[in-house]
């Protein structure tokens, strides 16, 4: 059975709304942890809209289970990165306008340069993941380029619904396999709910899913400690 990473930068967002002190992100950690959160995961954006610089250093300092920093391959965040020395970092692609990361990273089309900045990250003793979407191409790249781990893109999967949901599950299922004989640790996320997470959780191998929207909407009824509980107990049912 997957652990759960919990993404708290929707917590950030309501902050950041009135930039205010209050949610403060790195409470809400602590409650994500009580509920069982396997790790906490913020994405630190180059516009900073929710998760700020003196978010990452707090969690780094008082979460218990383990940080995932989510960022951009760029100069700022490697050096952001070697001072703070999360657990994990997982790179993603990064444009200004989006709502959230829309795509998986191309690292197929970027190995020189990835090759490098994740040979700097893993010589300062932090692992390093590419979020992916489910192609074997990128899976290859990311296992030859030296990342430890790969997050497999399930947005599309979120998004569509009967049959071309089963086949980009299939997809899924299949990517997992082929990343895991190479040697790679497969994580997934992205669009993953109460009602869709079953499936990707009961994937053989599947080592942790990253999940934040839709825990964070839930926990605005429930309270976020109990929205965590909730997910985990879909995810252990496997
Ligand atoms: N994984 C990655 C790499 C992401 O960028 C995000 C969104 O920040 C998530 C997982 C979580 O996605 P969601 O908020 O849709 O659960």
């Amino acid at each position: 059975m997957p652990t759960l990473g919990v993404n708290i930068d929707h917590i950030a967002n309501v902050r950041q709304a009135r930039k205010s002190i209050e949610p403060d992100p790195v409470q809400f950690a602590f409650l994500a942890e009580i509920g069982g959160a396997n790790s906490i995961t913020v994405h630190l954006r180059e516009d900073r809209r929710h998760i700020q610089d003196r978010d990452v250093f707090l969690l780094k300092d008082t979460i218990k289970t383990k940080l995932n920093l989510e960022m951009a391959a760029t100069e700022e965040m490697l050096n952001i990165s070697k001072k703070l020395l999360p657990d994990y970092v997982t790179l993603v692609p990064e444009k200004r306008e989006e709502v959230t990361t829309e795509g998986g990273l191309d690292v197929m089309n970027n190995e020189k340069y990835l090759r490098d900045y994740v040979k700097c990250l893993r010589d300062s003793n932090i692992k390093v993941s590419a979020f992916i979407d489910p192609v074997n191409k990128q899976i290859n790249s990311s296992r030859e380029i030296g990342f430890d781990f790969i997050e497999l893109h399930t947005g599309k999967y979120a998004d569509l619904n009967g049959q071309e949901q089963y086949e980009e599950l299939q997809k899924i299922i299949e990517c997992t396999y082929f990343a895991v004989d190479l040697g790679l640790v497969v994580n997934a996320g992205h669009g993953l709910n109460y009602q869709n997470v079953e499936k990707i959780a009961a994937i053989n191998n599947m080592n942790e899913l990253n999940i934040g929207h839709s825990i964070v909407a839930r926990a605005l009824a429930v309270g976020l400690e109990k929205a965590v509980r909730e997910m985990k107990s879909i995810i252990s049912t496997n």
